[in-house]
């Protein structure tokens, strides 16, 4: 059954550019230039012109924008690499398929996102160094080399303080910008807001139908300012070679095709535009739900500009919750329920429940509300209507 109002929709931003989108295609037909060539490059252009990078590295999936990005960092099969248990499981994929091991740290219970005290209380007392000075997890006896903050639901981590943990210790920081195109975050160091994907060693992106810049089908990025490590994610994505049939290392069929590549370029340019009515959107639920005490709401530090790829509340109640607004022809979803240290595809890792309580409890109780560019004040109206209705209801 199809909502009244769905959670996402992915027509109507497809139907307003539906002229120039067919363009492409078109192109892509009558040139048949279906794999590398302009498209990509021009496209690559601008996406690290908006990124405020200098370098943009097109590719199949975020996920694999991680895994190069981890790799032509120089991340090394054995290492670990810390990250949060709150995320999509591709971040800890991608940490797996580079031949690293993930280890988490527990959130922060207002932004969601990685807590830098966990962080620093790890680095000081969950590590060791050993002879050479190498830092080494005592849970598994590895050297801990990179961290991969993620930046949930369109807000970015916080930055500065993870950048100064991983310069004191020699981390590589790797950010998971996949939901964050165009989220920005004030570094008080460089005293001014800098883009998501700007301020790590590199950056992955995912271009899924479904985030802020979404393709037509899949494809991904790596972002970064090394040249280096853009040269070795272009080997990566492409059998390891820089021309055809000679191949300096073996890499991977990791492309983005030229068409969703040329997608990606016609719907780059409304990007800050659909960014900035979802902000409006949050600001919208965030004054008409303030007065409710049974939810809890998004919390946007001074620091943060969040893109609101999702919008979610907190509600003890949330099964209820979801339930009413599904009977009310309202789309909801949870991202995500279960945190990574709990997944049947982690057991090999000996985490418990109770090792991460802020995520743990954080999946309990999240729900992600309708959240579109598209999202009309008629049905953003709808849907806090109805959970008004609901809470008190209920309680
Ligand atoms: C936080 C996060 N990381 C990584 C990914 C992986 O991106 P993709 O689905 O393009 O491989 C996603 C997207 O689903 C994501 O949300």
């Amino acid at each position: 059954m199809s909502s009244a109002i769905p959670f996402l929709d992915l027509i109507a931003p497809h139907l307003e550019l539906e002229r120039e989108l067919v363009g492409v295609f078109r192109q892509g037909l009558h040139t048949a230039g279906f794999v590398g060539g302009p498209m990509v490059e021009e496209f690559e252009k601008a996406f690290a012109t908006f990124c405020e990078v200098g370098h943009c590295v097109a590719v199949s999936s975020g996920t694999d924008a991680l895994r190069f990005a981890m790799t032509a960092s120089g991340i090394q099969p054995g290492d670990v690499v810390i990250t949060v248990p709150n995320t999509f499981i591709a971040t800890t994929e991608a940490i797996s398929q580079a031949g690293a091991l993930p280890e988490f740290i527990d959130i922060d219970g207002q932004t969601y996102n990685m807590s830098v005290d966990k962080l620093q209380q790890f680095l000081e007392k969950q590590c060791t160094r050993d002879k050479s000075g190498k830092l080494i997890s005592l849970r598994s006896g590895r050297p801990v080399t990179a961290v991969v903050p993620v930046h949930l639901y369109g807000q970015m981590a916080d930055m500065d303080s993870i950048l100064r943990l991983a310069d004191k210790y020699g981390l590589t920081v790797i950010e998971d910008a996949c939901q964050a195109h165009g989220a920005e975050y004030f570094s008080k160091k460089l005293n001014r807001w800098m883009k998501a994907g700007s301020m790590g060693r590199a950056a992955a992106f995912s271009f899924y139908p479904g985030k802020n810049l979404g393709a037509c089908g899949e494809g991904g990025a790596v972002t970064t300012n090394d040249a280096a490590l853009a040269s070795t994610s272009r080997m990566l994505r492409d059998h390891g070679s820089v021309k055809k049939y000679y191949h300096d290392m073996e890499g991977y069929n990791g492309r983005l095709d030229a068409i969703q590549a040329g997608l990606l370029h016609v719907k780059l340019p409304h990007l800050a535009g659909w960014n900035a009515q979802r902000r409006d959107r949050a600001a919208g639920y965030n004054q008409s739900l303030a007065s409710n005490k049974v939810v809890t709401l998004p919390f946007e530090p001074a620091w943060s500009r969040a893109v609101y790829h999702l919008y979610v509340i907190r509600t003890s109640d949330r099964e209820g919750m979801m339930n009413h607004l599904k009977t009310a022809g309202i789309g909801t979803g949870i991202h995500y329920p279960i945190p990574l240290h709990l997944q049947k595809a982690y057991a090999s890792l000996n985490y418990s429940e109770g090792d991460f309580p802020v995520a743990e409890r954080v999946a309990s109780e999240i729900v992600s509300l309708p959240m579109f560019p598209q999202l009309t004040v008629q049905q953003q109206a709808k849907v806090v209507e109805e959970i008004q209705f609901y809470c008190q209801g209920s309680h």
